[in-house]
């Protein structure tokens, strides 16, 4: 049975600020920013848009294709993210209250830092495979937080993506074998008490490239990697440079023509993250979405590899093949004007909107920032519940 992505959107706050402006605001070389981190702009959520609300948005824009039919079809939906709203109560229960799915299903949040997306993708499609007939949402959906001044400040970003999972998809078969490994790392980790994470830069960065060599060795092993077939691989991108490093570690291994293609394939898939920043879980999903809107040059049938990666850590290497009519399911000239039309903020915009994005009296707090492009948003906290 072929299972995979038959429908994909994602949806990110209205706002952002232009890292040429956070550059100068910390005495920084722009360049550092912009080549030495890779990276244009990043997404700044207010409080309205939280991870439930750019998942649930996210999803709409996907739901105006389903019928109900096939609304009635899904059997499992499962939130993503590392930015959760509740301890207890899965936000995939708000987002499915926001979407009208039915109650006939199950609705799950799962977390392991920026491996969730990939996590959720892959135990739908398991389920679908499970459950012949069925169909499983899968919503991967942060925000990304490191703090003013902090050293990951210029990594941030916020948004969500939302993948419909289904048998006979229209966009990406995945393949059933993949390789996966897990360790425990403290390279990231933003425990209970913290709003904001907390980084070992440099020694996240020498574990995401350990556990892609590591990935890739296994996948060559197992005669899974064929890069002569591989049109393309995809990297986690919590900035665009860690994915490029990734890729460079390839540079001496396979033969130059096969490099250069998927060097030129990969800068088709960091184009929509330069200009979002970080999403955590969504971000590999982000950097598909912009690899096939951007690129013109792949068909059905090509294969595509996607490597995953969260702190922690979790690492996953797996692969999927493109479906006849991939391109009548998506959505270019809506993403691109989604990013167009959003608001630069000043540095002082950005640093208050950033200060004030914390509930601070889940009793009685009106919500009054709305992202007027939304139509999903956090309005009001009263009595500790969300409205
Ligand atoms: N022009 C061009 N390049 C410049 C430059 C200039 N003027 N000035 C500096 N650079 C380059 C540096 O040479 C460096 O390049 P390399 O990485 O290729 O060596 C790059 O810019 C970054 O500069 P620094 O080495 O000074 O790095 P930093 O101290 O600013 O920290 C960071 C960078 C570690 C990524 C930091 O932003 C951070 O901690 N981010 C959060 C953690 C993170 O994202 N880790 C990624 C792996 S973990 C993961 O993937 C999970 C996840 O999503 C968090």
């Amino acid at each position: 049975m072929k299972v995979g992505i038959d429908r994909i959107e994602f949806s990110t706050p209205n706002r952002y600020l232009d890292l040429v402006d956070l550059a100068h605001a910390r005495g920084a070389d722009p360049n550092k920013y912009l080549i030495g981190i890779g990276q244009r702009k990043m997404a700044v959520p207010t409080l309205s848009q939280d991870i439930v609300a750019m998942g649930a948005n996210a999803a709409e824009g996907m739901f105006g294709g389903l019928d109900d039919k096939e609304k009635a079809s899904i059997g499992l939906l499962i939130v993503a993210t590392e930015s959760g709203v509740d301890q207890s109560k899965a936000s995939a229960l708000f987002v499915h209250d926001l979407l009208g799915l039915p109650s006939s299903m199950r609705a799950i949040e799962i977390k392991e830092a920026c491996y969730g997306g990939t996590a959720g993708l892959q135990l739908a499609a398991d389920f679908v495979r499970a459950h012949p007939g069925t169909k499983a949402l899968v919503i991967a959906a942060d925000i990304a937080r490191y703090g003013l001044n902090a050293g990951g400040e210029v990594t941030q970003g916020a948004g969500a993506v939302a993948m419909l999972v289904a048998e006979n998809p229209h966009i990406l078969a995945l393949e059933e074998r993949s390789v996966v490994r897990s360790r425990s790392t403290d390279d990231f980790w933003r425990p209970n008490y913290s709003a904001e994470a907390f980084a070992k830069g440099k020694y996240s960065e020498q574990v995401y490239l350990e556990m892609f060599a590591e990935d890739w060795r296994e996948a060559e092993s197992l005669g899974l990697t064929q890069v002569s077939g591989l049109q393309a691989l995809l990297f986690h991108i919590p900035f665009s440079k860690m994915g490029r490093k990734g890729l460079r570690t390839l540079e001496s291994v396979i033969p130059v023509s096969d490099y250069e293609r998927l060097t030129a394939r990969f800068e088709k898939g960091i184009m929509y993250g330069q200009e979002v920043g970080n999403l955590y879980t969504a971000s590999l999903y982000l950097s598909l979405i912009s690899l096939l809107e951007r690129d013109e040059s792949l068909c059905a049938g090509d294969r595509i590899g996607l490597f995953s990666y969260g702190s922690g850590s979790v690492a996953e290497l797996f692969f999927g093949i493109l479906q006849t009519g991939y391109r009548d399911r998506l959505n270019r000239t809506g993403h691109e004007a989604l990013l167009a039309a959003r608001q630069r903020l000043s540095i002082d915009e950005y640093e208050s909107i950033f200060s004030a994005s914390l509930v601070t009296d889940g009793s009685q707090q009106d919500i009054e920032d709305g992202d007027p492009a939304a139509l999903h948003a956090l309005i009001r906290m009263e009595g500790h519940e969300r409205f």
